[in-house]
Formats: C-alpha cells, structure tokens, sequence
C-alpha cells in the first residue's frame, strides 16, 4: 500500500510541474504566476480540489505521442471564495503555450457542466496560444464545444474571464462570451491573430500591446472590463468582484451584514450640484455616499467615462449602480455609453440584481460621427435593455434629463419601480437655450425677448415638478436622504414579482 500511495504522490508532483522548471522560472522572469500559483491565490487558502490532473492528450502527428504532460496544460477545479464554491480553470502557458488540445478541451468542458448543474460561478485563467496547432481540427472541436458551453450558460451563472498571458484565437474567443474580462497591464494581450499574422495579412507592423494590450481593450474596444498592475492584484480583485455576485440566477444577490446604517445623511449631497446648470460634479462622489461604506466595484472604469456603472451594497445586499457622469461629456448619452451601460443592465437583470440609476443627462450625443456610427441602434439597446428588466429599479434624478435620454434612463414609463428627483431636476424636452430657439424662432433678433422667454421656459419646465405633477416621478427628496430613500425602496422591492411575456428569447438590437 505504502508503494502505491508513494507513486501517487509522485505522479502528482510531476503534474503540478507542468511544463518544467525551466519554463515555470520564464514565466516567474515575466512577472507571471504559473496556472497552480493563480489559483492558490485566487481560492480560499487550501480549499481547491483539482480534477482531471492525470488526462493527456491523444495526439500522435508531429511527434506529439512523446510528448505528453500530465493535465494537458490546464488545470481545473472548485474552490471557495470567502467560503462560497466557484469552479475554475487555469491555462497552464508552461504546456505547450497553454493551447488547447480535444483533450484539454473535455477538461473545460468538464467543468462547465458541473458548473452549470450545480448553479455556481466559472472563472477562467487564460494564458494561452489558442488551438493546439499539431491537433488542427480535432481543437478547433474542442473550442466549439466550450464556446457552445458559454453561450448556454450565459444567464444562468455568472462566467469571469481574466487573461494573464498572450491570449490568440479560441482563447479570446471563449471569454468574449463570458460576462466579464479582466486583464493583467503589460503582460496581457488579446488578438484574434497576432502581430506576425497581421504583418502578413495587411502588411501592418504592430506590438502585441498595441495590438491587443489591456489598454487598447480597456479604452477603445471595450473588450475588458478593467486591468491591474499585476497577477495578485487581478486575482484579489475578482475576489472581490465574486462577493458581489449571485451563485447563479436560482439565488439572490448575496448580503454581507453591514454597520453602515442605511438612514445615514450625507449633509455634504446637499452642495453636490454647482449653482450653474453648466458647471460639472462627479457622479462617483454621489454614489460613494450610497453604497455601504462607500465600496463600489466599477466595471469599465476606463471606456465611456460619461456613464458610471459598477456593483455596491446597500444595507448588504448587491446593486447595480448605473450613473451618468457629468464630468465627461457633460454626461452625454452617445454609442459607447449607451453599449456599456445596456451590457450592464442586462447583467443585473440576469442575476437578480435590483439596478439604482442616477440620472444627469443633457441628451444624446448629435452628429454626423455619432449617427454614421448607429447611434439610433445603440441608444435603443440602453433604452431596451432597460426597459425588458423586471429587477427592482429605483432612479434618482439629480439635475438634467433631456429628451430622450430621459425616457431612457429607467423612466417611470419603462417600469420604474421607484422614481425620486433632487429638486435641482429639470426634467424638459431640451435645454431652455435650445428650446426657445426653436419654438421662438421668429423672435431670433430680439435679444431681450429671447433672454425673456427663456427665463419663461426655464420657470415652467425646468424643475421636479411638472413631471412630478404627472406622477411620472413619484417625490422630490432633499439629497441628504437619498442613501435613507433608496434603502427603504429597495427594502419594500425585495419580494416585487413581475415577469415579462413569454417568449424564446428577445431581439434587442445587437
Ligand atoms: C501549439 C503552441 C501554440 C499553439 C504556442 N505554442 N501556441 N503550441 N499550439 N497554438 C507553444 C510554442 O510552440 C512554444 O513551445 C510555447 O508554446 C511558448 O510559445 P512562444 O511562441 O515561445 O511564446 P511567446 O513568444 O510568448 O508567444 C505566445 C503566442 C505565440 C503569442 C501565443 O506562441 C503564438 O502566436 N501562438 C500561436 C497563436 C495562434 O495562432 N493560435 C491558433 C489560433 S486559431 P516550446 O516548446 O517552444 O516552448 C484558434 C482557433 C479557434 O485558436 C477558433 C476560434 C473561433
């Protein structure tokens, strides 16, 4: 017995050798962790169990048959994360770059089914060349079967990408179906194909981070959802990240008991909006002051800065905040903002997680840029995905919503469960200026008429209270108790039932 439990031991030490010593100090030289080192730090201390440790490849061309490595150049499992299971795969870069094999694809696929019958959490760790080249078409089937894998398991449990490594092919493919990507700065990169495919294809020449490093996809893709400095920091994060999250869309939205009381006045919110309509404040400081102590996790933090979404806490439980950002663009609602922010809503509206929108927008975006870019189709998935969400929704006015950027924003009209205004709001159609200009347009030349009938417009329209005396908002609330005010609607919402027709699916405008 003493023999058996011996090569037991030994052949688990060669598997978590993975590709040798040699490889796991190149990957260590480029500040990376090796798939087993990521995945300690991403568990809770000792509570991964791997799977699938001894599985090898069975390929035979290109001298494989002598090549084989125990795992196949991923590892796979479950853990806890503050004692809540989650499975996960890592790709070991050390095995054959990580690239993915029949073999190695069965272990994944393994995984994701476990995953999804149990209702838990999938997060993935790539690092890896994409299709197992020497295996052509046998990986390109393995891919297929993950991908098949991620679009049924999208909706029903939360799925998390972080790419710690060059990621080509298959393997910026799977997590593009996934809810989020994170990315590791300076040694991370997403392509489709590589720099050297691109040099022969269209003669570009390009790095890999200029091709698809975690700042070309944080800003201008918007591929990933956010970046870190380094391997840990990327890893505490999703930690972090996964506190917020459901199981599964079978439960709520978990709660972590709070000494923050939920009746907290923030007298500062009462000077929150400048004196001049023109003038910007920093949405972020709004909801700060909501969320439980503060702890506000953004995603996309760096792309469409003119809206702010991201998940906090209030009296424990999960939200999804939602806001627009008068600092950049004035708050705009243009393509970008509109796609992140549907992304979002649609992500809440999956897992159960009630959405709090904050709302200061002077419209949309006009131009030829904007509309030659399909703004009218972007702009519906906001109000789309919006107004299909059957969560609690509670907004928050707190200064200009104009036109349709107002309907948009969790309106009354699209089933807004609870609708506060500040009374700085001015709920209108447009701006005075703007609007005068139009419906005066006679009266072009005369400044000291014009001057008067904007103060005239101003009066009527720009405050809470005619959109208030139509009920479409349903109490203008002094700043300092918005974090009281949300608390207790989203208390009142907790058991609220409402169900959309049935349907197979919806057609938002993708
Ligand atoms: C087999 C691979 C591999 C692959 C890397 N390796 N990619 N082996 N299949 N796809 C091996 C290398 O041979 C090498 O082995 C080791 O991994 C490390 O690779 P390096 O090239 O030395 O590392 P680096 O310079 O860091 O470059 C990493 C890389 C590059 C950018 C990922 O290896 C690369 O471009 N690989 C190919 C990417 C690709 O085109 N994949 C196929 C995509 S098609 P040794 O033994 O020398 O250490 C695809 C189809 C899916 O995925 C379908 C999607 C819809």
């Amino acid at each position: 017995m003493k023999e058996i439990l011996q090569e037991l031991e030994q052949r688990r030490g060669r598997a978590r050798l993975g590709g040798g010593e040699a490889r796991i100090e190149a990957q260590h030289a480029l500040g990376k962790l090796t798939a087993r080192e990521r995945i300690e730090v991403l568990l809770d201390e000792g509570s991964f169990e791997e799977y699938g440790m001894y599985v090898e490849h069975r390929a035979t061309d290109f001298g494989m048959a002598e090549r084989k490595i125990a795992g196949d150049g991923v590892v796979t499992g479950w853990g806890t994360v503050e004692g809540r299971p989650v499975y996960v795969f890592a790709k070991d870069f050390t095995v054959f770059g990580g690239s993915l094999s029949e073999a190695h694809a069965e272990k994944i696929c393994k995984i994701q089914d476990m995953a999804l019958k149990a209702g838990v959490p999938i997060i993935g760790l790539y690092d890896a060349g994409g299709a197992r080249i020497q295996e052509g078409v046998a990986a390109l089937g393995g891919y297929a079967e993950v991908f098949q894998r991620n679009v049924l398991a999208s909706g029903v449990i939360p799925q998390i990408s972080v790419i710690m490594g060059p990621c080509a092919g298959g393997d910026v493919y799977s997590p593009a179906m996934t809810d989020f990507i994170f990315m590791v700065r300076g040694t991370s990169y997403m392509f489709v194909t590589g720099p050297d495919v691109v040099k022969t294809v269209t003669n570009e020449t390009v790095t890999p981070e200029e091709l698809g490093g975690s700042v070309v996809h944080t800003t201008r893709s918007a591929i990933a959802d956010g970046a870190y400095d380094n391997d840990v920091e990327a890893l505490l994060e999703i930690r972090r990240l996964v506190g917020f999250l459901p199981l599964s869309n079978r439960d709520s939205a978990p709660e972590r008991p709070t000494l923050d009381p939920a009746q907290r006045r923030e007298m500062s919110l009462d000077r929150l909006i400048p004196d001049s309509a023109h003038k910007p404040y920093d949405i972020k400081e709004l909801i700060a002051m909501v969320a439980d102590d503060g702890d506000f996790f953004e995603i996309q933090r760096d792309f469409a800065r003119n809206i702010v979404t991201g998940f906090g806490r209030i009296e424990g439980s999960t939200v999804g905040f939602v806001a627009n950002q008068p600092m950049v663009l004035a708050g705009v609602l243009d393509s970008d903002a509109s796609r992140k922010a549907a992304r979002f809503v649609r992500f809440c509206d999956c897992f159960n997680i009630p959405i709090v929108t904050f709302v200061d927008v002077p419209g949309f975006l006009p131009g030829t840029a904007q509309e030659y870019g399909g703004l009218i189709k972007h702009g519906a998935k906001l109000l789309f995905a919006y107004a299909e969400a059957t969560v609690p929704k509670i907004t928050v006015i707190t200064r200009k919503a104009y036109g349709g950027a107002y309907d948009v924003m969790a309106s009354k009209h699209l089933r807004g469960d609870v609708n506060y205004a500040w009374p700085s709001a001015q709920i209108a159609v447009m701006g005075a200026k703007g609007a005068v200009e139009i419906i005066y347009r006679k009266e072009a030349g005369d400044a000291d008429r014009i001057a008067e009938r904007t103060k005239e417009y101003e009066a009527r329209f720009m405050s809470p209270f005619v959109a208030a005396e139509r009920g479409y908002i349903d109490e203008v609330i002094m700043p300092h108790a918005t974090r009281a005010r949300v608390a207790r609607a989203l208390k009142l919402l907790r058991r609220k039932q409402l169900a959309n027709p049935w349907k197979k699916h919806d057609n938002i405008p993708l």
